[in-house]
């Protein structure tokens, strides 16, 4: 519910900064993106500050020239940018790079070069790949790796198991701040008192989680934190934030005339993607004041903002589901735990396989996801794995009420068959 003195989320002024959402509206008005969790549109300042990039500043960044050294300032002061966004205590804790799953295969192949035979890795069944993969690796250097499950079928991971899995030898923990594919959403500063009451690193795995929640590295006690710019909003890129006590234990992966400096930032980076990203951040200041948010915390307010929004969403959606006949959903269905899940849902409809459900809602202009999504072990702990997984339904602060009525319909009579009551504003 809305407080007192604070204003509507200003809903009509957002989808008018996002061109793609424009455009799709104009072309077919009963088109909808309900993919955002595999990639979230981006707003025109993103768009502007690319083009501007391209325009007056597209070199080699270390040059004697004018161009170069804007080039140069303007990789300092997005760096400068995230840090912030982040909530990490410098700019030089902020690695630049070309997705999260480079990012933590990087990330992990240098740590492992500090881990020794008998460490070990604890990570959980509902991990994107990008998080586990890097982590098996390391078996290699004898670190042997251990899955934390969540214990009932609304995927949340109860803190008592983590205890149960920590032992002397813990060196890392690697979870997702939210599940990709169900939406839930991880109590990460919990987490991250147990891990470090081991002495062990604790690795977050946010791409699911940064359009939704704010991200406080330091506040949250997170070692490192990585992200992926086109979920955010943005462009192809990836951001990891790392404690400068870690990344000063990191060995560099870089060449040796580096020294210390850029151990994991390898070759020349995505400027482009840079430029585009300070146009997200400039956007997401402009819905702070478009929301009546003052600056002094902003990230905060803002992130609760656009949570409580999507939690309205999430009411709507799930309620919704919930009531089709021969619709499953997955994931916290229980409205008094929504403000741990993001307006992510995972569903099955008995009798169709997910695949089919996804083409037919596609047919009629509803843009949602099927399979597995690059996290099979959620979809073969939920036991779908020789069924077609999930059709994924992800939702950000752009949709709205009236598109989610439409998928309600559209799942209901052309799917299973049977009419729907409207379920906008439903709580
Ligand atoms: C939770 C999660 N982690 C990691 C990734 C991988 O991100 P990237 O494509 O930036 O490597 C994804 C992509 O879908 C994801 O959803």
């Amino acid at each position: 519910m809305r407080e007192a003195g604070q204003r509507p989320f200003p809903i009509e002024w957002v989808r008018r900064r996002f061109p793609a959402v424009r455009i799709a509206e104009n072309r077919d008005p009963s088109f909808a993106f309900m993919d955002n969790a595999g990639g979230a549109q981006a707003p025109d300042s993103a768009l502007d500050q690319m083009r501007r990039y391209f325009c007056e500043r597209h070199v080699y960044h270390a040059g004697p020239y004018d161009q170069a050294r804007m080039t140069e300032e303007a990789f300092a002061a997005i760096r400068r940018r995230m840090a912030h966004f982040m909530g990490a205590s410098s700019p030089d804790e902020i690695v630049f790079g070309l997705n999260a799953t480079t990012l933590l295969s990087l990330f992990s192949a240098s740590l492992g070069q500090i881990l020794e035979a008998g460490d070990e890795i604890i990570t959980t069944c509902l991990e994107h790949e990008a998080n586990v993969t890097p982590w098996l690796r390391l078996k290699s250097v004898g670190a042997a790796t251990r899955f934390w499950k969540p214990r009932g079928p609304d995927g949340v991971l109860d803190i008592e198991d983590l205890r149960q899995l920590l032992s002397d030898r813990t060196r890392v923990v690697a979870v997702t701040g939210a599940s990709n594919i169900l939406g839930t959403v991880t109590d990460i500063a919990r987490v991250a008192e147990v891990v470090h009451d081991h002495g062990a690193v604790l690795v977050v795995d946010g791409v699911h989680y940064a359009p939704h929640r704010r991200i406080n590295i330091r506040r949250d006690s997170i070692d490192a934190f990585v992200c992926s710019g086109y979920k955010l909003f943005g462009a192809h890129i990836g951001f990891l934030a790392c404690s400068r006590d870690l990344l000063d234990r990191l060995p560099s992966l870089n060449h040796y005339f580096l020294g210390d400096k850029a151990k994991l930032e390898l070759g020349v980076q995505n400027f482009e993607g840079m430029a585009a990203t300070e146009g997200v951040l400039q956007y997401l200041s402009d819905l702070a004041g478009e929301s009546g948010i003052a600056a002094d915390d902003l990230y905060d307010q803002l992130f609760e903002a656009i949570a409580a929004y999507e939690r309205t969403l999430s009411e709507q959606l799930i309620s919704g589901l919930n009531e089709v006949e021969g619709v499953h959903v997955y994931g916290i269905t229980d409205p008094k735990g929504f403000d741990m899940r993001t307006p992510t849902a995972a569903i099955t409809v008995e009798g169709h396989r997910p695949e089919e459900i996804a083409r037919r809602l596609g047919e009629r202009g509803l843009g949602v996801n099927h399979g597995h999504m690059y996290a099979p072990r959620v979809i073969e702990w939920l036991g779908l794995a020789d069924s077609g997984g999930v059709v994924r339904v992800s939702l950000c602060h752009y949709n709205t009420p009236a598109e989610i009525e439409r998928l309600l319909a559209v799942i209901a009579e052309n799917i299973t068959g049977v009419s729907v009551t409207s379920h906008v504003g439903a709580s």
